[in-house]
């Protein structure tokens, strides 16, 4: 089965709403019209209103970056799905290895997280990936199964077709350090098996799983060749249109 390619940028911390504007309006006019590849950008929330201003009707879409699992309420500070539909986000990251490492967020919180997600019919893209010291202790499968299950697991088989996982090894996020394409695919093909377990071949085969990790212009092409790389999920070169659009733009043909 073929799958459709999906080039996210997750912008994480970064653009003013004049700065945001001016990223998203280059990424808008090279990018059109996008045809056989899917482009997402996940902006800051305070800049979600205007990007969406300028990409409605451009077939780039706009997502959150993180999400509450709970519906209203006395949360101050966080930001439910419904809020996020009410801007026209399609999509919204979960369980990044930062909200897990830095804010403390667990399997158990990025699962209720992905049910309301579905539930409200946004798209999650469900990040797991393994630590450099989980890597070096052979404990990569392990972590990758057990996140894995953890995040996706007991969710209603009806509402899963859409969902996207992001393999992110954190020891590659952010440190110009990128799984060799043989290193990400070997993760990849383990997720798809996995996968299986979950909610059967059919959906394991039409699953799209993410590469994160310093994916930069210059690695995408071999990256995307990877039988079961289906998209990148990119944070410090989705910053710049430039390096953003050639990424976007990755080819498969040819070497
Ligand atoms: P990076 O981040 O591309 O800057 O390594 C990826 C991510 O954290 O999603």
């Amino acid at each position: 089965m073929a799958r459709r390619p999906l080039m996210a940028g997750n912008w994480k911390m970064n653009k003013t709403v004049a700065e945001a504007l001016a990223l998203v309006s280059q990424l808008k006019s090279a990018l059109l019209p996008v045809t056989d590849r899917e482009v997402l950008v996940c902006p800051p929330f305070t800049a979600l209103p205007a990007v969406a201003g300028i990409l409605r009707g451009s077939g780039v879409m706009w997502g959150g970056q993180n999400m509450s699992e709970q519906a209203s309420g006395a949360y101050t500070g966080e930001i439910s799905a419904a809020m996020l539909k009410d801007v026209g986000c399609t999509h919204v990251i979960l369980g990044h290895s930062e909200r897990r490492s830095l804010y403390g967020e667990t399997d158990v919180l990025v699962n209720k997280k992905t049910r309301v997600a579905l539930d409200q019919g946004l798209v999650p893209v469900v990040c797991v990936g393994e630590t450099l010291q989980e890597r070096e202790a052979s404990r990569t499968w392990d972590v990758l199964k057990t996140q894995l299950r953890g995040s996706l697991g007991g969710v209603d088989p009806q509402k899963v077709a859409t969902l996207v996982v992001a393999y992110e090894p954190v020891w590659a996020i952010g440190t110009g350090k990128t799984a060799s394409p043989q290193q990400a695919q070997e993760a990849h093909a383990f997720l798809r098996q996995e996968a299986k377990a979950l909610y059967g071949p059919a959906w394991a085969e039409g699953l799209r799983i993410l590469y994160g990790g310093s994916v930069k212009p210059d690695n995408i092409d071999d990256l995307m060749r990877q039988a079961d790389i289906d998209g990148a999920l990119v944070g410090g070169a989705s910053l710049k249109a430039e390096d953003f659009i050639r990424i976007a733009r990755f080819q498969r043909a040819g070497s």
